[in-house]
Order: structure tokens, then C-alpha cells, then sequence
């Protein structure tokens, strides 16, 4: 996607994976720069560190697997008594003081859902993602016949909604949850969270690209090493 070069994904990727101990059950995100963080995850397991990973798409899970990256579901470490979610590594759209646009790549709602309730959520970025405000089009995913409210909706709050569209097939593009996505552009966001209200708020709405004080850390991959912020 976006900007960036691929080094720089790759250093934010590993520098994050390089966080993980043996024993963690491990988020891994979607996108190009939460892959460089899965390869070198695979690289530690090879390495004999046992780890356990959740997917968050189909994209992720097919690359744990290639990288013999043992998966467990959600629901099998989340519960009383269960181990929980260690750590999430995830990628960003954009990043403005650790506020959070996701869903370039469509599975934001399961990446909200493992980054979330891992105890330490990671992000892996390049510099072009980062920005003072927020101002990227949200990405929000839609039950199928909520499309028309949700787009009414989001034009209240001033915004405009774009229904996603397939590259290589004629229609639209159907999330892996089997759902359509509306790209709402808002123009700058200046208050992330009273955003996140309206989304939450409207019916028919299943998961907005909006993570707003989720992020424990930021691994900003740079042309000769890697920055990490705390925000
Ligand atoms: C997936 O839906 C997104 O939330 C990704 O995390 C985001 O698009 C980052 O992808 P890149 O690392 O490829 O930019």
C-alpha cells in the first residue's frame, strides 16, 4: 500500500517481532508491514521459540502457515482462565500520536478485536504513515443492507461514504466476515473520539477503522534503524 519503503516496513516488522519471549500468544496483523513482523516471527520459531499466534484475516493465517507459525483461534485463549493474548503486531494506515486509521486492507474488525485484548499492542510503521491529524478516509464495514443508512448517517456528520469496489470483479469488495466497506471521508479529524461515538453508534455498522488509545507502542521503521514511541 501507501508510501514507505519496503526496508523500512521490514525494520519496523522485525524490531516487533524481536519483543516477542517464548510462551506468548501473539496477534498478527494484515498488511504488508504486519507480514515482515509474521516472516521474522516464523524465523524465531524455526529458531525453536514456541509461540502460538490469531490470525486477524485470511491473508494473515495463510502466512502463519507457510511460516509453520502454530494458530489458535480467538476463543480458545480468551475466557476465564485462559492464556490470553500477550501481544498484537499490527500495521496502520495512519498514525497520528498513536491514534490509529486501519482497514486499508479490509480487516480492521478482527484486527480491533485481537489487537484490543492483547495486554501490549505493537504497531509497525514506516514514516509516511505518520501525521499530525488524522485525515485518511475511515474505513467502516457495513451489514450489507445497512449500506444506504450507514452512508445517510455518515453524511450527517459531515462526511461522505464511498462503497469499497472490487479491482477484479465487477461489484464490491466482500470482507472476509462476508460484509461491504464504506470508505467515509471526514476531511481532517481533529477528535478522533467523538468519531468513534457517531460510528459506534450507528446501526448497521459492524466495525470502524478508527483505534483510538489502543496503541502501547509504535515501531516507526526508518532509512537506517527504528524509532519506538510509548504514547
Ligand atoms: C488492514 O486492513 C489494515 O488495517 C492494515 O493494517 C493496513 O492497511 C496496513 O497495511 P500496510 O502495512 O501494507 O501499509
Amino acid at each position: 500500500t501507501s508510501g514507505g519503503s519496503d526496508a523500512m516496513k521490514r525494520r519496523a516488522g522485525e524490531s516487533a517481532a524481536e519483543t516477542i519471549e517464548d510462551g506468548d500468544v501473539v496477534g498478527l496483523g494484515t498488511g504488508s508491514t504486519a507480514a515482515h513482523a509474521i516472516r521474522a516471527l516464523g524465523e524465531r520459531v524455526d529458531a525453536g521459540v514456541e509461540i502460538r499466534g490469531v490470525a486477524t484475516s485470511f491473508a494473515s493465517r495463510e502466512l502463519a502457515i507457510e511460516e509453520r507459525i502454530p494458530l489458535v483461534d480467538l476463543d480458545e485463549v480468551t475466557g476465564p482462565d485462559a492464556a490470553g493474548v500477550d501481544v498484537a503486531i499490527d500495521g496502520a494506515d495512519q498514525v497520528a500520536a498513536g491514534d490509529l486509521i486501519k482497514g486499508g486492507g479490509g480487516a480492521h474488525a478482527r484486527e480491533k478485536l485481537v489487537d484490543s485484548t492483547a495486554d501490549r499492542f505493537v504497531v509497525v510503521a514506516d514514516p509516511s504513515k505518520e501525521t499530525a491529524v488524522l485525515d485518511r478516509p475511515v474505513p467502516v464495514e457495513v451489514l450489507a443492507s445497512a449500506r444506504g443508512v450507514v452512508a445517510d448517517a455518515v453524511r450527517a456528520a459531515d462526511g461522505e461514504a464511498t462503497l469499497r469496489r472490487a479491482e477484479r470483479k465487477d461489484g464490491p469488495v466482500v470482507t472476509d466476515n462476508g460484509n461491504l466497506l464504506l470508505d467515509c471521508a471526514f476531511g481532517t479529524i481533529p477528535d478522533p473520539g467523538t468519531l468513534v461515538t457517531t460510528l459506534a453508534e450507528t446501526p448497521g455498522v459492524l466495525e470502524h477503522g478508527l483505534f483510538v488509545g489502543l496503541a502501547d507502542e509504535v515501531h516507526v521503521g526508518t532509512a537506517d534503524g527504528v524509532r519506538v514511541l510509548e504514547p
